[in-house]
This record gives C-alpha cells, structure tokens and sequence, in this order.
C-alpha cells in the first residue's frame, strides 16, 4: 500500500539560486496556480498546478488560493531560554546579560520550566512562520533535553546545544570545563541524527569560557566534525574590550575561537559586526558564518552589520532574530529591521534576496539546501502560507501593489504573525498557527 499524499494549492514561490537583483527572473519559480504534491514527509513535486495535481495518486487536496506558498523560514541564532527576556529596557550586551538574561536562564535548571517553556517557544516561532531554528539553550543540560524532546514530538528539524559557562556568570549559571564536555557529549550521543535534531556545539562566547574550557570545545569539535559550532562574536565594544583583557595573547576577538580551532564552514558567528581586516580574512579562507541579527543589534544598540562588505568578500552571511536581544520571532520583521540597517550604510535589500535569504539562503549557510529552504523534489516538507492582505493596513497598500515584488516587500516591512495563515511540519499542518 501507498502511504497517503497531500496537494496543496496556491501561489508558490521557489528560489533556486540567489537573485541578483530586483529584475533576477532566473533565480527564482513563481507560479501564479501552483501546487505542491507531498509523500511521507518529503516534497514529490512542485510548481504549475495542471502539471504537478496530474503527477497525483488519490491526493488530499488543501486549497490555500490567493495565499503564497514557500519553503519555511529558517532562523538561525535564537536563545530558547530567553522568550521570558524579550523586550528588557534600557541596556547594552553586557549589562542586559547580567540583569535581565542570566537570572532568567538559572531558572532551566529545572527541568518542568525548561519542558513548560520548549512547548512555548516551539509555539511562538511556528506561529511567525519559522520551521527550522539554529538555537542556545542554557547552561542547563536538562534545557537541550526539553528543547529537542518538543522538536521531535513536533517533527522540525531543529538545531541547537546546550551553552557552554565556566566564568563571568552568577552562581547556578556556570558549568566547569570537565561537566561542560561531559554534558555536550552526552547531548551529542542522545540527539544529533536522531530524527530532525543536529546539535551545535555552543561555547557561549569568549567571556564566559576559560581557556580550559575552550580546550574541551575544541576537543568536541575535533571528535565531531559534522555537529554545528555557534557562538558570538564582536557584538559590543565594551564586550570586545573585556575580552582583549581576558585572552591577552590572541590577535583579535575571532583569534581566540581560531586559536582553539573552531573554525570553519559549520560555524556560526552571531554578530560579527565590529571586524577587523584580518578577521574579515579568517571569515574568508575558513569559510565561517557571520550572522546578522538586525532587531538585536538595533534593540541593544550594539552596531550596524556590514552585509555589502562581507559578502563582497565571498563571505555567506546568515540573517536571524536573536530573540530574547531581538525584539521579534518573526523573519519578517527581521528583513525589515535589516532593511533599514543596511539603509544606514547605503546599502540596499531587495525583497527578492531578502526571501532567498530567510529561506534558501540561510539554508546554504547550514549546508542544509538539499533538506529545507525550497521546494524541489526531495525536499522536506516545511512550508509557509503567507497572506500579504492580513491586516487592512496591508490590504490596503496591497491594492495598489503590481508585482510580486512589492507583494513581498509589504510582507517584509508589515507582516509579521498575522501575514502566517499556516505553517506545514514535514508534510502535516501545525496545530498553532
Ligand atoms: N553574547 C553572549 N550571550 C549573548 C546573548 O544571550 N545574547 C546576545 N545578543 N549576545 C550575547
Ligand atoms: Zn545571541
């Protein structure tokens, strides 16, 4: 016996390369009656509705017309224990570190408030549209634990590592290098594979960990190649000062993860917005990823990310929300604090790329593009259905819109949760959306 298909119908959007510019036909598939055919899980095919419904055996057919239909969005650095965080007044990195986030995170020691707040998290960025996240976790083993139990009983692919915290952090927030590898290596053993979990590594950054504490990371990463790295880098001056201080003998901020050997194109760089040449050239001949949190940076006034100078370089930049620093979960929100970011710099987001860039894009960063990011046979199953006429401030700017252009551009400048009508996990419809 067949297992059972589902046909969704709709406006579909499909990039299959990075657009070049506003008139970059090529780079993507838009198809104004357009489908997707679905199979355990997995993309059958998509594209024109006549052609893909006749590929069809028997299929559920879902019509979701005049709605658009996309890959699922991909965020890729957001901090699960701080959903309690979000929207903390009036500091920069450090201070909003030591008065509102860590208290907030000693409280995933316990494993019912790390359960509690994995169903809530799981929620609010399946709500805005988002189906795979590359996430920190606390120090708190039992944190990853609740993280990836509620991903898998959810079927998303998710990422994410319990961080890594032996210094410069109050009592019940710190591990010691030794529990930190034991804990990572038992994470490691009981999630990555299995299913849709990957795990990621995650020294938090440079102040929180000793030297003996990046040995241990180094030692992880050297034992599992093919996990994820992240961490942060380069944020705030008075963090990038203090660590200068705490790592006298590196060469600059990126030189301390360097020194241990964390580099390379598994690892995600939150931030990188202060950079110095040489670690530009790091960035280059290691081929790590600098991820732009545009709602963060802007929240904790931490700096504008340098996207044209970066990627002119050959660099692959991630973009994410950085909740509980950023200030929304949603990626639409996200492209148009980046937009107007990288307005500061005269430099220009065209909503062509900025799609390609929370989809496809973020899934190049990941290695990821043959799994998630579009809609091309054999691709898992997480799909966005986008309604660009959700509020009557967006219905009524939408009257006057022509092209699919500025479609998704209203999206990204007000959409938000409201402009997500549903949210598809590996084929089957989210019950939260
Ligand atoms: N640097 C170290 N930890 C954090 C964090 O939780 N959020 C942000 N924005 N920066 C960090
Ligand atoms: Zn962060």
């Amino acid at each position: 016996m067949t297992s059972p298909q589902t046909l969704l119908r709709g406006r579909t959007l499909n990039f299959t390369a990075e657009p070049n510019g506003p008139d970059d036909t090529q780079a993507y598939e838009y198809c104004e009656d357009g489908a997707i055919l679905i199979q355990d899980g997995l993309i059958v095919a998509s594209g024109d509705y006549v052609s893909v419904s006749a590929q069809a055996t028997d299929a559920v057919v879902i019509d979701h017309r005049p709605h658009l239909l996309m890959a699922g969005f991909i965020d890729t650095h957001i901090h699960f224990p701080q959903v309690q965080v979000i929207a903390s007044w009036g500091a920069q990195l450090l201070d909003w570190l030591n008065t509102y986030t860590f208290p907030a995170e000693t409280q995933y020691a316990d494993p019912a408030h790390s359960a509690t707040m994995a169903g809530k998290f799981f929620d609010q960025i399946t709500a805005h549209g988002t189906t795979t996240a590359v996430a920190y976790c606390s120090v708190h083993k039992t944190s990853a634990d609740a993280f990836f139990t509620e991903a898998a009983r959810r079927n998303m692919r998710m990422i994410g590592g319990k961080v890594m915290m032996d210094r410069n952090a109050p009592d019940g927030l710190r591990d010691t290098p030794q529990s930190s590898y034991d804990d990572t290596k038992a994470l490691i053993e009981t999630w990555h594979g299995k299913g849709r979990a990957t795990y990621a590594i995650t020294p938090r950054f440079a102040i929180t960990s000793t030297p003996a504490q990046m040995e241990m990371a180094q030692a992880l990463v050297q034992q599992h190649s093919d996990c994820y790295v992240q961490t942060h880098l380069s944020e705030n001056h008075d963090e990038i000062a203090y660590t200068a201080e705490l790592y006298p003998n590196a060469r600059d901020y990126l030189d301390v993860y360097q020194s241990y050997g964390l580099l390379g194109p598994k690892m995600l760089l939150g931030h990188s917005i202060h950079l110095k040449p040489r670690e530009i050239d790091a960035l280059v001949e290691t081929g790590a990823h600098p991820v732009f949190c545009p709602t963060s940076n802007l929240f904790l006034g931490s700096g504008l990310f340098d996207d044209a100078g970066l990627r002119g370089r050959g660099v692959t930049n991630a973009i994410a929300t950085d909740v509980g620093a950023g200030t929304s979960y949603s990626m639409l929100q996200t492209l148009n604090e980046g937009y107007k970011v990288l307005q500061l710099q005269g430099q220009s987001l065209h909503p062509l790329r900025a799609f390609h860039w929370i989809t496809r894009g973020n899934a190049l960063a990941l290695g990821l593009e043959n799994k998630i990011g579009t809609l091309a046979p054999g691709s898992e199953a997480d799909i966005v259905v986008l309604n660009a006429a959700a509020t009557h401030a967006m219905a009524l700017r939408l009257e006057r819109a022509t092209t699919l252009s500025e479609e998704l551009f209203i999206l990204m400048m007000m959409g938000d949760d409201r402009a997500v009508d549903c949210v598809y996990l590996g084929g089957k419809a989210s019950e939260n959306t």
